[in-house]
């Protein structure tokens, strides 16, 4: 979350080669009651600053967290888990059987982040010539929800599993249907590979702010992470998705929305000040500016740093340009732009101070936004979140604003009530479930 900060003493991130250590942070954040620990995930990296990129380990080497989340769901009992694929590299039928798979696996405590990457690096490493233009991908995304909604939803009826020993009759293969999907992107034939699971589709998860991708966030959408500089510009970003899903026939509570936050706790506030000033005086600006033009398509350095930061256009990721330019509501110059970036990056909220005061932020901000809860950002793993679980979590304990105990198991249960394990009946995806009739 902060280039540069691997190096940190006390941060163990550089163990993300061990079982143990995911096993470890799965465990903290079960006995922290969080909803679910979320895993980012790009295929792209830097490739065109090879040397910054390696020597500083941006977004490289990564391994692959879907293969993490099976052994995590068997070391704790409550804990959900939210990976990222993206509809701009997957196909959708070994993607649906993934995301079946881990329901299972889980016992229906698993979400899927849905991106529409715009890295041109990771798009030449599946062979492909380039990126297609930004709100195209996002058309790209729906037919694969499309196709997704088909695989999960309809393929197979509740009751096409018999599994009946005596009577040598495993599945009715009436109620297994044939998946046909022609379109522009995507073309199969195919039944479903995995029998119904608990949530059937995994929750949702969407996290682009562009125009287009908050028009996919409010049909898809079951949860959204959201960031924004100020408490007024996070409630109209948060009215505005609820606005959105209304128009698409969702009701405002169907959709939960997260905001980053970046919590440094200490005893004293002099001792969280400390802390936080040693872990960003680890950060790299070079390597945050890289990570800039990652996401965006735009090299910051290249542009004259007086120049107002307007009328920029990309066909990579819009929410960290708009964020500077529709968002921001004054003009900002190129430097600006650098400065505020180096030193925040894509982080949400930043609080250093007491358990208290840490809680105080976040009373305030939900309920001055209408978000529902947060996305908690890491400096140091795991010991930031260590800290959090053990000193802030008692504090809004005491105050209501947390969970004493889990209750439902499945993650859909969790955000939306006993009885929701599967997709609303007003979701878009509810649409495919009669495939055999
Ligand atoms: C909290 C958060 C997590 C994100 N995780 C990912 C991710 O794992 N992989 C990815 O490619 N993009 C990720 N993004 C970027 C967006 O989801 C989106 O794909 C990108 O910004 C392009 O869409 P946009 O033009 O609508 O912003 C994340 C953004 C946020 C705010």
């Amino acid at each position: 979350m902060t280039q540069g900060l691997w190096a940190h003493p006390d941060n163990q991130s550089h163990r993300y080669k061990e079982l143990g250590f995911w096993i470890e942070l799965a465990q903290l954040l079960e006995r922290g009651l969080f909803d679910f620990m979320f895993f980012a995930d790009s295929y792209g990296y830097p490739d065109h600053k090879r040397e910054l990129t390696y020597r500083e380990a941006v977004y490289a080497p990564a391994n692959d967290p879907m293969l993490i989340i099976p052994a995590l769901a068997a070391a704790t009992n409550n804990l959900a888990f939210v990976t990222t694929a993206s509809p701009v590299y997957e196909l959708p039928f070994p993607n649906a059987r993934r995301f079946s798979t881990l329901d299972h696996l889980t016992n229906g405590r698993i979400g899927w982040n849905v991106v529409a990457a715009g890295g041109i690096s990771g798009a030449r490493a599946f062979g492909r010539e380039g990126i297609l233009p930004h709100d195209e991908r996002y058309e790209q995304a729906e037919e694969f929800m499309e196709a997704s909604y088909k695989l999960l939803e309809g393929s197979w009826e509740d009751d096409a599993v018999v599994g009946d020993k005596a009577g040598r009759y495993y599945a009715d293969a009436s109620k297994v249907h044939i998946v046909e999907h022609e379109g522009r992107y995507y073309r199969m034939t195919g039944a479903h590979s995995c029998e119904p699971s608990i949530q059937r589709t995994p929750v949702l998860f969407q996290a682009g702010s562009s125009d287009r991708g908050r028009d996919f966030a409010a049909k898809h959408a079951e949860g959204v992470f959201l960031k924004a500089p100020t408490v007024e510009a996070l409630r109209a970003q948060v009215q505005d998705i609820r606005r959105r899903a209304a128009a698409f026939g969702r009701g405002p509570e169907q959709i939960k929305i997260f905001t980053g936050l970046s919590a440094v706790v200490g005893r004293t506030k002099e001792e969280a000040q400390r802390k936080l000033d040693s872990y960003r005086s680890y950060a790299s600006r070079e390597a945050a500016l890289l990570t800039y033009e990652n996401a965006t398509g735009v090299d910051l350095l290249a542009l004259d740093p007086d120049a107002p930061f307007v009328n920029v256009k990309t066909e990579q990721g819009r929410t960290h340009t708009e964020r500077y330019t529709k968002h921001s509501g004054t003009v900002q110059t190129v430097r600006d732009v650098m400065d505020n970036f180096a030193s925040k990056e894509f982080r949400g909220i930043t609080v250093a101070g007491t358990p208290d005061e840490i809680a105080d932020h976040m009373q305030h901000w939900i309920e001055e936004t209408g978000a529902d809860g947060f996305n908690l950002e890491r400096y140091v793993l795991p010991g930031g979140h260590r800290d959090f679980v053990e000193l802030v979590v008692p504090v809004l304990q005491k105050r209501g604003m947390f969970r004493e105990r889990y209750e439902e198991t499945t993650l859909r249960e969790r955000l939306f009530g006993k009885g929701f394990a599967r997709l609303a009946d007003t979701h878009p995806g509810a649409a495919y479930r009669k495939l055999g009739e």
